[in-house]
């Protein structure tokens, strides 16, 4: 596996993949690599001849008061998990390439209302910053298929706008959310997590899961069920930003139950912030 480090050498390595007629697929992400992650290469490996898989811890998607500086970063272990799966480049950028001229003066993409809600409202300019790099990262490593997780379920539609908008000619692919065995999805993140405090994670995806099971049992009044399961998480030591049923490929308040749903929450456990979410019918 090639490691490489500026922004226009990955660009001609790609440039010449393309002309030796080898397709590449991407795996973009922000290091700290867990099995989540090992299963996107493991997918990637099926799509393309090549596979590119980034590490690049993001400045523009974080708030000033986010964990930026503290996010785990593990380049030495990344390298080797990602070898183990048989990816062929690692593409690591330092932020001077990626943002010569710094955050606060580059050009921007900005996917509209999807990216304003939810996480958007939350994390204020995140999918901006979010958006911006998958599009510098797109343009460096020129994909034809990229492979994003379902657990940043927002993030993965507000992708897929883009890519459709701005006529990127890449396939986006999904993959499942990986758990651990009590349910809890894997994230970087996790990693902050006391041991008191992972204990208590697993309530977030039981709470998903119960929810779902009212919806596919016929429960329509979805205000009632989002607010029960605020308070259960409420009870069990979260503070939740927001727990709520949503159109799987809109993200708009549902009109039926009937459609296809997801049910998106963000909560707090301690000073960790944990999102997950769990779609109801096919994506
Ligand atoms: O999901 C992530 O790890 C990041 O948001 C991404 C897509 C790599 C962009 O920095």
């Amino acid at each position: 596996m090639d490691i490489i480090r500026s922004p226009e050498q990955m660009q001609t390595r790609a440039a010449d993949y393309h002309r030796q007629g080898r397709t590449i697929a991407f795996v973009p992400t922000m290091g700290s690599l867990h099995a989540g992650h090992a299963q996107l290469v493991k997918l990637a490996r099926q799509h393309a001849d090549v596979v590119v898989a980034s590490i690049f811890v993001n400045p523009l998607q974080f708030g000033v008061n986010e964990d930026f500086s503290r996010y785990p970063r593990a380049l030495d272990s990344d390298s080797e998990l990602l070898l183990q799966h048989k990816a062929d480049v690692l593409f690591a950028p330092a932020v001077a390439d990626m943002y010569p001229h710094g955050t606060a003066q580059t050009s921007f993409v900005e996917v509209p209302e999807l990216a304003n809600e939810l996480e958007g409202a939350h994390r204020p300019g995140h999918f901006r910053g979010v958006a911006t790099v998958v599009a510098k990262l797109f343009h460096m490593t020129q994909p034809h298929t990229a492979l994003f997780g379902e657990k940043d379920y927002q993030q993965l539609l507000v992708i897929r706008h883009m890519v459709r908008d701005l006529n990127f000619p890449i396939q986006v692919i999904s993959v499942p959310t990986v758990r651990d065995a009590d349910g809890v999805a894997l994230s970087s993140r996790n990693a902050y997590l006391s041991a008191a405090l992972r204990a208590r994670a697993p309530l977030l995806y039981q709470t998903l899961r119960h929810v779902k099971e009212q919806v596919q049992s016929g429960v329509t009044d979805f205000a009632m069920l989002e607010k029960q399961a605020s308070s259960d998480l409420q009870a069990g030591g979260f503070v939740p930003d927001y727990l709520t049923i949503r159109h799987a490929h809109t993200l708009a308040a549902p009109q039926s139950h009937t459609e296809n749903l997801v049910i998106l929450a963000a909560a707090r456990l301690g000073e960790t912030r944990l999102i997950d979410n769990l779609q109801i019918g096919p994506i």
